[in-house]
């Protein structure tokens, strides 16, 4: 079968990752979290800054610096940060609050989608984020756009997060997710929007199986032809 690149953007915290992991693992694709890679350089921004924020010039001046890279451990991907497994504290409530910050950065952008576009190359990949179908990979086969109502958003994410470490509030889940939506649609770059060419499917109301086998049809059709 022809390999292609599958793009899922959306919302934040609408399972674009659950799917993107099953699928690459179905079709024996590469996963790209690329949000995973934005999270990683706001975590190396708030290390660099003693009174806990960011320093946006400070940051940018050090991104020759960081390198981030995805590794399996025990059959699960990790995420790296100059030979860091920073997978659970890429997940810290302070990097959700900074995250979209940093994000809106152009240097920031320029950074890592030409390192996102390296590792599409050679296809075979699945990439989610909030600008592959429209920036990174314009031209990709499988483009898909997952949205859902915040509330549904916030209680699956709160959901999560209570089987981690990081405890927040359902409220502040839900005022983080509404937050990054707003900062990440409304930026002036690669703002978060549906390509025109993308399927759109709103997961309020469906199962995770659900969603992986309306994404994984249309895969198997598009890449056959
Ligand atoms: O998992 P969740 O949907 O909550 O977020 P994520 O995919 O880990 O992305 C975290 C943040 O990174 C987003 O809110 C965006 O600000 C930024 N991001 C982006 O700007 N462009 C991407 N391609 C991926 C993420």
């Amino acid at each position: 079968m022809k390999k292609i690149i599958i793009a899922i953007d959306g919302h934040a915290a609408t399972g674009k990752s659950t799917q993107a992991k099953r699928l690459a693992k179905t079709l024996g694709y590469t996963y790209v979290d690329t949000g995973a890679m934005y999270r990683a350089v706001t975590l190396f921004g708030l290390n660099q800054d003693p009174k806990g924020g960011i320093e946006m010039n400070k940051l940018i001046q050090s991104l020759d610096q960081i390198r981030i890279y995805f590794e399996e451990v025990e059959g699960v991907q990790q995420t790296f940060l100059n030979g860091l497994n920073v997978t659970q504290s890429i997940r810290d409530p302070k990097v959700n609050e900074f995250v979209s910050q940093v994000a809106a950065n152009e240097s920031v952008r320029t950074f890592l989608s030409k390192q996102q576009q390296r590792m599409g190359e050679g296809k075979g990949v699945v990439m989610d984020g909030r600008d592959i179908g429209t920036v990174v990979f314009p031209n990709a086969e499988c483009k898909f756009f997952l949205t859902a109502s915040p509330e549904i958003r916030a209680q699956r994410r709160y959901q999560e997060q209570l089987e981690s470490n990081h405890k927040e509030s359902y409220e502040e889940v839900l005022n983080n997710v509404n937050a990054r939506d707003a900062l990440d649609a409304g930026r002036a770059i690669a703002p978060l929007r549906k390509a025109d060419d993308a399927i759109e499917i709103d997961v309020s109301e469906m199962s995770i199986t659900e969603v992986f086998d309306q994404l994984h049809g249309y895969i198997l059709s598009k890449s056959d032809s």
